[in-house]
């Protein structure tokens, strides 16, 4: 079983006998309820690195609303299975007095990434997660830092905030894990019933169609949409957030698509929401 400390001195102590070692240091934040996706991050972050740091801390600060928070699926003992199998060195579970002792003054905004895509849905949601990374980061000095390509937006706001904050740590994406039938991986996905879980799939199955109809030589981002959106009026279960074509790394939205594009959705299935994203053209890249 991996190490397991809820205190921040405790976790400076250890990563630092760790380093004083000669180890370098790489760290997967999540928020617990961990899946095959976190387990593919883990894996990496031990192939490269010779200490693995889990952090397992459902934020408070980034949930925009409050049954979201008090429904995210918490699985302590599972997650420490999942993480003795990688098998990782260390995990931080702190309490959120821990975290947040006082009343948090002090923010990282990364403006501009995060006015669309799931940011114009979540007000405060990327400032939330940004507070708490830097502040992770602080506490662990990871040398890598692992994130999921699936949060395409969270990972672009934190590449952001890493460069322009000279913070001293690699930010590594890594792709997808999905299901056989194309549904990309996430904590939520245990909220689904049987029915929902089917209707999940019409997210990757939107997003590919917008793929095939770039692959066929389709230009126009609305004329994508519109032809895509109907996907989503069949049934009253399931509604469409947003469908968006992006510029990969400024996430601006683009309407003539000339280059490579993230398409990214967010959908309501039931009072779940789901959002995943693909690269085109090609598969999704590491880095
Ligand atoms: O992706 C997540 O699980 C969370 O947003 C993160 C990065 C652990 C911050 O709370």
């Amino acid at each position: 079983m991996p190490e397991l400390a809820s205190f921040i001195p405790a976790i400076v102590e250890i990563v630092k006998n760790a380093r004083d070692h000669g180890r370098s240091i790489g760290f997967v934040p999540t928020m617990g309820a961990l899946h095959a996706g976190h387990l593919k991050l883990m894996q990496e972050a031990r192939r490269e690195n010779n200490f693995v740091v889990v952090s397992i801390f459902v934020n408070p600060l980034q949930f925009d609303r409050k049954d979201d928070l008090d429904r995210y699926p918490r699985t302590l003992a599972a997650d420490m299975a999942v993480c003795s199998t990688v098998p990782v060195d260390l995990v931080f579970t702190p309490s959120a007095a821990e975290l947040y002792p006082r009343e948090q003054r002090a923010f990282v905004d990364v403006p501009g990434l995060t006015n669309h895509l799931c940011g114009a849905f979540r007000p405060g949601h990327f400032r939330g997660v940004a507070t708490v990374v830097a502040k992770l980061f602080n506490i662990v000095r990871p040398d890598r830092a692992y994130f999921g390509e699936k949060d395409a937006q969270q990972l672009a706001v934190i590449r952001r905030m890493v460069e322009d904050l000279n913070m001293p740590v690699a930010v590594v994406g890594i792709p997808t894990v999905r299901e056989p039938d194309g549904l990309a991986l996430s904590s939520r996905n245990k909220h689904l019933t049987a029915e929902q879980r089917q209707l999940a799939t019409l997210l990757p199955q939107m997003i590919n169609e917008a793929r095939s109809r770039l692959d066929e030589g389709e230009r126009s981002a609305s004329t994508i949409r519109e032809a895509l959106e109907p996907m989503f009026r069949t049934h009253a279960d399931v509604r469409l957030e947003y469908f968006e074509i992006v510029e990969p790394s400024t996430l601006a939205p683009v309407e003539r698509i000339d280059g490579p594009v993230l398409i990214a959705g967010a959908i309501w299935v039931g009072s779940t929401r789901l959002i995943d994203n693909m690269r085109w053209p090609g598969g999704q890249e590491r880095n």
